[in-house]
């Protein structure tokens, strides 16, 4: 009796908390602390959260779901722009591991990123850190 009582207790706990913990999750992750200290290679270069002022490289808010080359007034190169890339994960992915081969002749200087567990986290990261807020 006591005991069903403090499983019922426990479960009905367990349903109020659980949203919350479902959303802290998704930035207490070991994928997503990964991931942002990864980031810190684009920063210099990128925003995740809108911002008026471009870095070198164009804003990346809502990057998911984008065509490739769509802010306005960041001057990408001709590449990129014709390129009929649209952002999702399998897109960025294959853009962090190596720029020049998705796009050959795009402006980005960055090498790229050899190992994919590292930049699974890393598009991870840019998902959640990109969304509108
Ligand atoms: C030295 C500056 C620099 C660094 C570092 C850099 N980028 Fe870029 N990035 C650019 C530039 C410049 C472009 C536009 C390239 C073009 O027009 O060909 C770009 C384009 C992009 C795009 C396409 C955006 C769009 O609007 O289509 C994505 C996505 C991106 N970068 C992600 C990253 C990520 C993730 C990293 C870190 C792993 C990174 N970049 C590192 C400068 C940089």
């Amino acid at each position: 009796m006591t005991l069903s009582f403090a499983s019922r207790i426990f479960s009905t706990a367990l349903l109020v908390c659980t949203p919350v913990f479902v959303k802290a999750d998704d930035t207490r992750s070991p994928e997503y602390k990964r991931g942002r200290l990864l980031y810190i290679q684009c920063r210099a270069c990128h925003d995740l959260q809108p911002n008026p002022v471009d870095k070198a490289g164009p804003n990346l808010s809502g990057i998911i779901g984008k065509r490739a080359g769509r802010v306005p007034e960041f001057g990408y190169s001709a590449a990129l722009s014709a390129s009929e890339i649209v952002w999702d994960r399998a897109t960025l992915d294959r853009w962090i591991e190596k720029p020049g081969a998705v796009v050959p002749g795009n402006t980005m200087a960055f090498a790229g990123i050899a190992n994919a567990t590292d930049r699974a986290a890393l598009v991870r990261y840019i998902e959640i850190d990109s969304a509108p807020r």
